[in-house]
């Protein structure tokens, strides 16, 4: 389908094809320098102290799992509004997801109040997501984490130079994990980086990612090593030079996406509180500054959603839903083990959140077109 106006898009430009051509005429494809110096430029940007490029934000959050010590039966208290990934690496880790609710309808992050009542003599570790970009409740999750002597993962796959208080989300807890998908603020097609301050914690994530292994092909390359020894159960999670190649010249641009998604954020409140008053856009009060990586609203209550997205695509505008709650998919639900609390927000949310379009490359006449043509669904609404 050839959407008039797609949910996300990619701002590629020449640099981005002279970066992979820069790779390709290297000869050297895999992990090497142009990943060392990505690690290095998003270590700056974050300000973390040590970065690892992977594969994809999944392993990264797998990886954060394994390296923070979660075992089997041992609990790791998630939001269900998120993407399934988040509750997926806490199990393959043998670790079981405990759904904490979010906050409220206009602030989807995970509430402080729900992971203070979901903690048990299990409890390991609390993974926060940022969603949208906009950030957890840091100060009073890191009381808690640290009232309980818990450990704090960040899925900031949203969050890409999101900030509160002056520290970039991602830096806050002990790991923080980036994604760089194709719908992401700044894209390698897939790719994902863990960000630590913790030397120990860098040393394990980096070993873990590559086969448990003490060098790496490109050392050996260098000459820096003849052989290796394995010594943890590790992966194959690396990223490869030409996406390292591409999230180089895409951090370059990333704040000045950032910069044009606020603008058009900020236009599309302005305009959803003029022409359709009955919608509510989340975040009204956002916590920090947000890299708004998607348009969520609330469709009134009762409001057929089905109905409302195919009036979105008559218009030829793609809409999503972030998200259906984890606790309700087929692999998780049923299984009482994961629910400790009512999630009553997150149901509600999960029922009427619509995702509206949201990328840097949106003119200002595409956001007022996606506005009329919320107000026209809405108003075929029986
Ligand atoms: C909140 C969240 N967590 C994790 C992921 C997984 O990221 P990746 O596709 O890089 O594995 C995504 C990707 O969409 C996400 O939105």
């Amino acid at each position: 389908m050839a959407w008039r106006i797609p949910l996300a898009d990619i701002d590629f430009d020449m640099q981005e094809e002279e970066a992979v051509l820069r790779v390709i005429r290297s000869r050297w494809l895999s992990m090497g320098e142009e990943t060392q110096n990505f690690e290095r430029e998003f270590a700056e940007f974050i300000g973390a102290k040590h970065t690892l490029a992977v594969s994809n934000a999944t392993a990264a959050l797998h990886l954060a799992c394994i390296a923070a010590g979660i075992q089997t039966g041992d609990e790791v208290i998630v939001p269900s509004l998120s993407f399934v990934a988040t509750a997926n690496a806490v199990r393959y880790a043998g670790g079981i997801p405990i759904f904490a609710d979010v906050e409220s309808a206009d602030d989807l992050v995970i509430s402080p109040s729900s992971i203070e009542k979901s903690i048990s003599e299990k409890t390991r570790a609390i993974m926060v997501m940022h969603y949208a970009g906009y950030a957890c409740d840091m100060p009073a999750i890191m009381d808690i984490a640290k009232k309980y002597n818990l450990l704090v993962l960040e899925d900031s796959a949203h969050a890409i130079g999101a900030e509160l208080d002056g520290r970039k989300l991602g830096a806050w807890g002990a790991i923080g994990c980036f994604s760089f998908f194709s719908n992401k603020n700044m894209t390698t097609g897939e790719g994902g980086m863990l960000a630590t301050n913790d030397d120990a914690l860098a040393e394990r994530l980096k070993i873990l990612r590559s086969h448990g292994m003490t060098s790496l092909s490109w050392d050996r390359h260098k000459g820096r090593a003849w052989t290796y020894d394995v010594v943890d159960l590790g992966f194959n999670y690396r990223i490869d030079e030409i996406r390292a190649a591409l999230g180089r010249t895409q951090l370059k641009k990333v704040s000045g996406f950032n910069q044009r998604r606020a603008e058009l954020t900020n236009l599309y409140r302005d305009l959803l509180s003029e022409l359709t008053p009955e919608i509510c856009a989340p975040f009204a009060k956002p916590r920090g500054a947000s890299c708004h990586h998607i348009m969520p609203i609330l469709l009134p209550k009762g409001t057929d959603r089905i109905k409302f997205m195919e009036g979105m695509k008559a218009e030829g505008i793609q809409t999503s839903i972030h998200y259906p709650p984890i606790h309700y998919f087929k692999n998780y639900a049923g299984q009482t083990q994961f629910l400790r609390e009512p999630l009553p927000v997150t149901e509600e949310i999960g029922m009427r959140e619509t995702t509206l379009p949201l990328y840097p490359a949106m003119t200002d006449e595409d956001v007022k077109a996606v506005v009329s043509a919320v107000r026209l669904a809405l108003d075929a609404e029986p």
